[in-house]
């Protein structure tokens, strides 16, 4: 191996595996790779050091590689221990000449460690996937925050926390959330999170869907995607919001919808996508039948409450890779996949790399962004989105790669849709 670069990677030998997914992910990326041949010829990021907080994916490794392209020196942590592809990782550092600190299953200690890592490369750009690096750069590391020209935020959850620091006078620099771009959340969040966490349950488990009660918990843009597609194989879906308007679309839309405590006795399967905390509590998993199902594919773990279900257990034991059976006081059991981590990047993938395309061709333009503003007027503190005219560019490219022609307003539409004086 050739390696000085600084890391920290579970095996570096396994570069090649890594590189081979890589490159097959590039693939379904062709979006990002027109932007990665213009930052090659124009280096918008020249000189500039980037540190990265995303899942160590092979898509991601895609981002990285045009940052670099486009003249960043990059440094890459995980978002979340159990997220990170280990050949990816070792692949980034063997044959991109990236640092990279990331282990699959690193325990707490060590994933705030690989964050530190990252941020000791004193970034001028920060990307965040669930608002951790920011979150630290305003505790324990604020001394580097004069540096840093902005950040950028992947998902619902980091600008939810974003915005609420923002509110509080805590934020100290701008971010641009990526998550809002309608090229990210309307196909990452749906089709993305949709297919890929049935993915992971069906790869953790093996189940027949069809004839399955899955309980769907939030009805936003991924719990649509996981509804839908649980439908399609068969699924009865159970959709359980606090928002009248999403019950009410989940209803229209052919579901059933209900409250937890009713939906908990007739689930067979459990998602939780909300961004909230203790969706499924433990009168919850009091109620549900033995055998039932329950993982998380929203951000963080802390969706379902994970120490009740514990208290109410008197064994546990795993079964399968990533399915943890308890059994609870009265002989019923349920089964925890994945730790009540992101199932989709637990046990399956992540996301397919033809929709990543669009969030990190984003999140490339993001960092431009970023860039420029340093040249000229920074961006303020707040919490940025990215243009309108560049969000649709994405849109325009992507449907450009798959060959699918787009309809031209004709000048007299133009002007029809500019005036108000033509009636009937
Ligand atoms: N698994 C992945 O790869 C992946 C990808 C994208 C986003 N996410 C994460 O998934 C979560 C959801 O993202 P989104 O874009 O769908 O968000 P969203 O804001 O569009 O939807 C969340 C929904 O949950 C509902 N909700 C909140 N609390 C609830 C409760 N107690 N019970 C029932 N419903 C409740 C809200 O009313 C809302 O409709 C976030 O944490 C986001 O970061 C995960």
């Amino acid at each position: 191996m050739k390696t000085t670069i600084p890391c920290d990677v579970t095996d570096i030998r396994q570069h090649e595996a890594g590189r081979l997914r890589i490159e097959w992910a590039a693939i379904e990326m062709p979006v990002l790779e027109l932007i990665r041949k213009r930052f090659a010829e124009e280096k918008p990021l020249a000189g500039l050091r980037v540190a990265a907080c995303l899942h160590v994916t092979s898509e991601t490794a895609n981002l990285m590689r045009t940052l670099q392209a486009g003249g960043a020196e990059v440094v890459l942590c995980a978002s979340n221990p159990l997220s990170t592809q280990d050949e990816v990782a070792a692949s980034l550092v063997e044959d991109y000449g990236m640092s990279v600190y990331a282990r699959k299953g690193e325990d707490n200690e060590t994933y705030y460690a690989h964050l530190n890592a990252a941020l000791d490369s004193a970034p001028h750009i920060t990307m965040d996937d669930g608002a951790d690096l920011v979150s630290l750069l305003h505790t324990e590391r604020s001394a580097l925050l004069p540096e840093i020209y902005g950040s950028t935020e992947e998902t619902t959850t980091g600008v939810i926390r974003l915005k609420a620091m923002h509110k509080d006078g805590a934020l100290r620099l701008p971010v641009i959330a990526v998550n809002e771009s309608d090229t990210k959340h309307l196909f990452d969040n749906r089709y993305g999170t949709g297919q890929s966490t049935l993915d992971g349950i069906l790869r953790a488990t093996n189940i027949l869907l069809a004839g399955k009660a899955v309980v769907v918990v939030g009805y936003g843009w991924c719990g649509k995607g996981i509804a839908a597609r649980a439908a399609g194989q068969g699924a009865q879906v159970v959709v359980v919001e606090v928002n009248p308007v999403r019950a009410l679309e989940a209803v229209m839309d052919g579901h059933r919808s209900m409250d937890m405590s009713e939906a908990a006795q007739i689930g067979d399967v459990f998602v939780t996508v909300t961004g909230n905390k203790h969706v499924i509590r433990k009168k919850h998993f009091n109620t549900m039948k033995s055998g039932a199902i329950v993982c998380n594919s929203g951000h963080f773990n802390v969706e379902l409450d994970l120490p009740g279900l514990e208290e109410l257990a008197r064994a546990r034991r795993t079964v399968r890779p990533f399915v943890e059976e308890f059994e609870l006081l009265d002989g019923r059991k349920i089964n925890l996949l994945g730790e009540g981590r992101l199932i989709n990047l637990a046990a399956a993938e992540g996301h397919p790399a033809a929709v990543m395309d669009m969030s990190f061709a984003n999140q490339a333009l993001a960092a431009e962004m970023l860039a420029n503003s340093a040249k000229g007027e920074r961006l303020a503190v707040g919490v940025h989105t990215i243009a309108e005219d560049l969000d649709r560019e994405v849109a325009r490219l992507k449907l450009a790669s798959m060959g699918v022609s787009l309809e031209v307003l004709t000048p007299e539409q133009v002007k029809y849709l500019d005036s108000w004086q033509e009636g009937t």
